[in-house]
């Protein structure tokens, strides 16, 4: 029986100290019968679902991990052993099975990815989940229309620079972002080419969207909730969207506002549509074709906090979840 090494959840963890309540051990891998493939996995997404996956009851839209059980999570690598036609030594391969070194993965849970169209790490990031969750919170869910002004937050993590930077190609008017200090909102002003970013550790962020977008704002791109949505909602246009993605600060703070704050909806008519990626498989070659159009031509930045060994994972979690990172947090396992 082959083994391989894999991040375990040692204990349930409290907020955002998550690095501790991790720990490393053997697992074993099942035998290659047909249809499966063993991948040396050469890179990782971290995403704050795992988070919420830490805990005991359904947080989020996937299973709860059990303790001394593996993580998992999205993860590209490339194929070394297959009882598979679809999956041939040699492919790189997209998968869930990440948070360990080597996976087995079913050719029916895996992606081959095309590095012609996009580098590998790209794959995970504007390619990947976190591109397609921008995607869809812009297009079908808050069906963006041109010269629309937008709001993100989160806007220095993942799903957020790629939000920002989607609706500015697709043709938002103007955008606007807010992240966690001054190295992000600089970085997201001058290379990622947002219009106005919110320091929203240092500023009122209802005050600031109030000078910075007096007409009010079209659509808001939600990523944070807690105080930020509220200052959005203040801010909404008359018949504004909401196309909420998640609520990150949910997993840090006690200090929720009060629901109170919604009659603001009522008032302003606002729409407020919650989503799920997964449930939009269909456009994901429209946005393959589209990001690596914009990739190729050098109008988006795909940028990554890259975590080197499996042994730093639960840093990277811990990162992304104190506002470390700056893009998407991924994890080397091997070169
Ligand atoms: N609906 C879906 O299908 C779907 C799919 C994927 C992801 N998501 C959601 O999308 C959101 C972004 O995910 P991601 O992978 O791109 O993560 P990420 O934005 O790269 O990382 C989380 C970021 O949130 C910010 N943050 C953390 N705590 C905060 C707080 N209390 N207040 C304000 N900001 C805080 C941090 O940046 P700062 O430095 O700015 O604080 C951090 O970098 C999450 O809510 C996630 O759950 C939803």
């Amino acid at each position: 029986m082959k083994q391989t090494t894999a991040v375990l959840l040692a204990r349930r963890p409290e907020g955002v100290s998550v690095a501790s309540a991790l720990t490393l051990g053997a697992i074993d891998l099942p035998e290659l019968t047909p249809g499966l493939a063993l991948v040396r996995n050469q890179y990782m997404s971290v995403d704050p679902s795992t988070r919420g996956r830490m805990d005991p009851g359904e947080k989020q839209y996937t299973t709860n991990f059990e303790i001394g059980g593996p993580l998992d999570g999205s993860a590209i690598g490339v194929v070394v052993e297959s009882a598979s036609d679809l999956l041939p030594v040699g492919a790189t391969v997209r998968h869930r099975l990440g948070w360990r070194e080597y996976a087995v993965v079913d050719d029916k849970l895996a992606t081959v990815c095309d590095l012609t169209k996009a580098p590998v790490m790209s794959w995970l990031s504007s390619m990947g989940q976190t591109g397609f969750t921008a995607y869809a919170g812009l297009i079908p869910v808050g069906r963006l229309a041109e010269g629309e002004t937008v709001f993100v937050t989160g806007a220095g993590g993942a799903v957020g620079s790629m939000a920002g930077q989607f609706a500015r190609l697709l043709g938002a008017g103007r955008v606007i972002g807010s992240a966690g200090g001054e190295q992000k909102c600089t970085w997201l002003r001058e290379e990622c080419g947002f219009d106005h970013v919110i320091d929203y550790r240092a500023a009122d962020v209802r005050a600031e969207l109030g000078e910075v977008a007096p007409d009010g704002i079209d659509l808001f791109f939600d990523n944070v909730g807690g105080e930020q949505m509220v200052a959005a909602l203040h801010n909404m246009k008359i018949h504004g969207r909401v196309s909420m993605c998640g609520a990150v600060s949910n997993f840090g703070s006690q200090d929720q506002p009060s629901l109170a704050e919604l009659i603001e909806v009522v008032l302003r008519r606002v729409t407020i549509q919650g989503f799920i990626v997964r449930d939009f498989e269909d456009l994901r070659p429209e946005f393959e074709d589209r990001v690596s159009g914009w990739l190729a031509s050098g109008d988006l930045v795909d940028r990554a906090t890259v975590f080197d060994g499996i042994e730093n994972a639960g840093a990277g979690l811990e990162g992304l979840l104190n506002g470390a990172n700056l893009g998407k947090a991924l994890v080397r396992l091997s070169d």
